[in-house]
Formats: C-alpha cells, structure tokens, sequence
C-alpha cells in the first residue's frame, strides 16, 4: 500500500490506566508506521506528555524487546489540564508545533472523549481501545481484557484452594469501574456460585443469602462470591452475611495486580491487528476513526459513530454462570 494521503508525521500516545498489551501495540505502530514510509513520534505520559512537550522520535529499534512487556513504555496517566479548553488549546497548539498531521490514541474511553475533542480543534486522530475493562461500546474486545482475566483466573484458583479447606465463603472484588465483564467472565471461567455486576440490580437475600442456603442444602461446603467493583462494597456485603447466616466471608480485593503482568496470545495479536489497521487507515487518509474488534474481524468506526454506539451484558452469559453454580 502506498501512503496517498498528506500524512507523513505522526504521533503515539497511550492514556489512561495502563493496560496489558499497550507494549504490543506500541510497537506495532512504530513499526507499521516505518514500514509504509512515516516518521513516527513518541508521546510519552499521554495527554500530559503532550502538554508538556515530551515527544520524540522512535525507531525500530526503539520498541524492540517490549512485546512481552506488561504496563507501557511510553507511560501513562491521568491528565486534569487536558480536559480543560485552554487545556486542549495548547495540546492542539504543540501538536501543530511538532508537526504531528495524525496522533494514534492507546487508551479507554475516556481518553477517546478527549481525542475526540482534540479532533474538532483539527489534530486528526486514530483511537485503539485499550484498557482490562473491556467496556467501550463500540468494540466487542479491548487490549488488557484477556491478560487481567487470566491473572484473575489465577487468584481466584488460589482463593478457592483454602476457600474449599477451610470450608468458607470467600468474596473477592475485581475491576471493572462500572462495568461487570470482568467480574461475569471470571465467575464463569472459575465457577464460582455467585456473581455481582453493575449492569444487574440484585437483593442480599435472593441473590446472595437464598443461593448459599440453597446451595448448603445441596451438600455445598464452600462459596466463592465474586463482585465487581462497581456493584457493592464487599465489606457491607461481608457484614450482611455474617449478619443473616453467622457466617464470616473472606474479603480479597484483587486491586491493581489485574492490570499489570505479561500479555497474552489474544491480546499480543489482537494490539498487533488494530494497530496495523490504525496506521493503514493513515495511510489512505482516513483520519477521527475508532479501531474496533466486531465478529472476529478488526475494524475502524467513524469517531463521533463510535461515541455513540453502546454494548451490555449478555443475559445468557449470566444465565450460564447462575447454570452451572448448582
Ligand atoms: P481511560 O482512557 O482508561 O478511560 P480516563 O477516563 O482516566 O481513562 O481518561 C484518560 C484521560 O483522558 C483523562 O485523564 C483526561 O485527560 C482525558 N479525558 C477523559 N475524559 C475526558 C473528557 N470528557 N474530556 C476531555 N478529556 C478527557
Ligand atoms: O480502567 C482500568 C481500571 O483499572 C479500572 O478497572 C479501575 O476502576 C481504575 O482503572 C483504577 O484507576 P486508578 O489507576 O486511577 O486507580
């Protein structure tokens, strides 16, 4: 392919909380990039790196050694000034500076609402989603999610060990901000008997304290509760058990371990083809656009389509996790 449009220049930035496969994805870029005959530039620290300038440029050799890589080399962060208009100014007002004709965007949602804003003071962008929550509307997949599930896994594998021993209930919190697809997949892949996600209103008693009664009847000796963080408080939660049934649950709050680690199969080869497909779209011209992974195929959406469009929970995905907690 032949690059037939007027950017020549480009920019890499990755914003908000870091997830695992930004490395790949990075990379990807740089070299895409390279190889159909830009320069690419270095943003580091996201929006904040932008504003303060820190941008350089990358070479092949730059990203080499990084695709195994957790976290990201061109850090992160959380930008206050940048969601300012005198902010997003003087972000434009740089990029012009450095001749950036395009900046590739790694990060949430968050960090799209703000390219997007960029894009109308004229700095054409290219969004790739990438973030563990796996919760931007317009894509069935973002860069992180696979790795943090399988960490979470793992935990949960290990909390089930002396959850089983012990004969105990043990609630454990995943992220997920105010999404439960992380929380709905875990419970899922480690069994556990009762799960709690945003998206799904729930009552203690029908949902939490009838189950484990129920299930006690059954012959179940042992329960693992997993909760999505933007469900509840496993403390209020823990304390209403205890409460109703006298039993005390163990409370593990994952945290920030779900978000770092080495990335996975999927999510090394799934950050390699959007950012390939980001780059291409360059390259043709075709700029303000949101890389997305639809039926199995990546794709690119027009950036204010793709702030619109929405995605949620699938009920049998729930109705196969209460299923198979008999
Ligand atoms: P993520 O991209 O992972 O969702 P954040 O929501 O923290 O993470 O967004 C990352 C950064 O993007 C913010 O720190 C801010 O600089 C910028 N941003 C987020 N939302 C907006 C917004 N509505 N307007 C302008 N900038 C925004
Ligand atoms: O968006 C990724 C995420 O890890 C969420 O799951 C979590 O709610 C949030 O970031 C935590 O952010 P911070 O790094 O600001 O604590």
């Amino acid at each position: 392919m032949e690059n037939t449009s007027a950017i020549k220049r480009i920019g890499v930035l990755t914003s908000g909380g870091d997830a695992p496969g930004m490395n790949a994805a990075v990379r990807a870029v740089v070299r895409a990039g390279i190889y159909y005959g830009l320069e690419v530039y270095g943003i580091k620290n996201g929006y904040t790196g932008l504003l303060a300038g820190e941008i350089e440029p990358m070479t092949l050799r730059s990203v080499s050694e990084i695709l195994s890589r957790g976290g990201t080399v061109l850090h992160t962060s959380r930008c206050p000034e940048f969601r300012t208009p005198e902010g997003r100014e003087r972000a434009a007002a740089i990029a012009r500076v450095f001749k950036l004709d395009a900046i590739i965007i790694i990060g949430g949602d968050g960090s799209f609402a703000g390219a997007k804003l960029l894009s109308e003071l004229g700095v054409p962008v290219i969004g790739i989603p990438a973030t563990i929550d796996n919760d931007i509307g317009c894509t069935e997949y973002t860069i992180g999610f696979d790795t943090a599930l399988n960490t979470v896994k793992d935990a949960i594998d290990k909390i089930k060990d002396t959850t089983y021993s012990h004969e105990r209930c043990s609630i454990i919190q995943v992220m997920g901000r105010q999404a439960g697809y992380i929380a709905l997949n875990a419970a899922i892949a480690n069994g556990a008997e009762i799960c709690l996600i945003p998206e799904k209103p729930y009552d203690v008693n029908t949902d939490v304290i009838q189950p484990i009664l129920a299930g006690r009847s059954r012959g179940k000796t042992h329960f693992i509760i997993v909760v999505a963080e933007g469900a509840c408080s496993c403390e209020d939660l823990a304390a209403q058990i205890k409460q109703t049934i006298g039993v005390t649950p163990a409370v593990s709050i994952l945290g920030y371990i779900q978000r770092g680690g080495s990335p996975t199969v999927r999510d090394r080869v799934i950050a390699a083809q959007m950012s390939v497909h980001a780059v291409e779209c360059l390259v043709k011209g075709e700029v303000n656009r949101i890389i997305a992974y639809k039926g199995d195929r990546v794709v690119s959406i027009d950036l204010e389509e793709a702030m619109t469009q929405t995605k949620s929970i699938d009920p049998h995905a729930l109705l196969t996790s209460e299923i198979l907690s008999l």
